[in-house]
């Protein structure tokens, strides 16, 4: 734990497009919930970025809260970071486009995650919300000033990206955005799919066993981690030449907490059904509270409702100085 810095700013989110899993749960949710001691925080439920790709609208309602309530129910607390959702504030649709025009189309091109998400839908289907996806990131960013953003290792491309925008700017328009810098977490930054470990593990995957769900029951749990693919060889160590056991040992190890030898000394002269069935329980015992406290947080509408209409009264004023500074500089009234 480093200390306490409240001047400090973060912010992070995560898309309301379906159950999060046990990648999005280590790659982000961990950090933020240790950060929001640190740090000024900012929690957000990223629901306009849902929309660039089909979206069935009572769905994405309801992923919205489910995914504040997992938020909370996974040790977020509003009284001690500032949770909210994107698409009450219309600064940040209006921000997206302001930085639109500032953002070379060949930058937006070269993003990894654009083109992986546009390779999996018919050409017609991408519409240009995916291809603006950053920049509607960089303004979540920009808009609250955050100095860092705690984020999975595949969203660090998009904040490099956000720290070009932001610096082009200051640099054509004059000083008004803080330059923010990616927090990636040592352990956990890249959980890959459990049916398949050269693809990362993603809520949008359709494998039955691809991924872990925070909500999974422990039945599921076990069965996704017993079938997870791994290799013919014996040995259980950290090899990143056997990507399958080594995803299942990165897991272990972000819950754990343990350092790469006492893991490797425990698993001396095991085998996979071993580690698999440790792991199944290290992490049935990681989520069961969480699905505990998410059952009682969705019995009770009414606070989740509240704890994001305090949330929208708080962020207006930060929202509101950044979005005057910035149509001033731009030249608008
Ligand atoms: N597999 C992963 N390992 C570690 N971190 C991950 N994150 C996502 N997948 C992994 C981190 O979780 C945060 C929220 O991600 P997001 O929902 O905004 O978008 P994403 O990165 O595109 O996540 P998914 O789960 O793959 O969703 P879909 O399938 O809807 O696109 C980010 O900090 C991300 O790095």
């Amino acid at each position: 734990m480093g200390t306490a810095d409240k001047s400090k700013r973060v912010l992070s989110g995560i898309q309301p497009t379906g159950n999060l899993h046990i990648g999005n749960y280590l790659g982000a949710l961990l950090q933020w919930v240790r950060f929001q001691d640190q740090y000024d925080a900012y929690y957000c439920v990223v629901d306009l970025h849902a929309i660039t790709v089909p979206h069935d609208s009572a769905l994405l309602r309801a992923h919205t809260l489910e995914v504040t309530a997992l938020y909370l129910a996974a040790g977020l607390d509003p009284q001690r970071a500032t949770i909210f959702v994107q698409s009450p504030n219309p600064a940040h649709a209006e921000m997206a486009w302001l930085l639109t025009c500032l953002t070379p189309l060949g930058w937006l091109n070269r993003m990894t995650q654009y083109k992986d998400k546009a390779a999996k839908q018919q050409v017609d289907a991408v519409n240009a919300g995916l291809l603006g996806y950053p920049v509607l990131m960089a303004g979540d960013i920009l808009l609250y000033q955050a100095h860092e953003v705690p984020v999975g290792d595949d969203q660090k491309q998009h904040v490099e990206l956000t720290r070009d925008i932001a610096e082009r700017f200051n640099r054509q328009f004059g000083e008004v955005f803080t330059v923010p810098e990616p927090v990636i977490p040592t352990v956990g930054a890249r959980i890959m799919g459990l049916d398949d470990s050269t693809a990362k593990m993603s809520k949008s995957a359709e494998g039955r066993f691809h991924s872990i769900g925070l909500l999974d029951d422990p039945d599921k749990v076990r069965k996704t981690i017993m079938r997870a693919v791994t290799d013919s060889q014996q040995g259980i160590v950290f090899d990143p030449q056997r990507p399958g056991l080594y995803n299942l040992l990165t897991i272990y190890q972000a819950l754990t907490g343990l350092g790469n030898a006492e893991i490797e000394a425990h698993f001396a002269g095991k085998g996979y059904g071993d580690l698999k069935k440790e792991l199944a329980e290290v992490v049935i015992a990681e989520i069961e509270p969480i699905q505990t406290r998410y059952q009682e947080l969705t019995a009770d509408p009414a606070y989740i409702d509240e704890v994001l209409r305090h949330s929208v009264e708080q962020l207006r004023p930060i929202a509101d100085a950044t979005m005057d500074a910035v149509r001033r500089a731009m030249g608008h009234r």
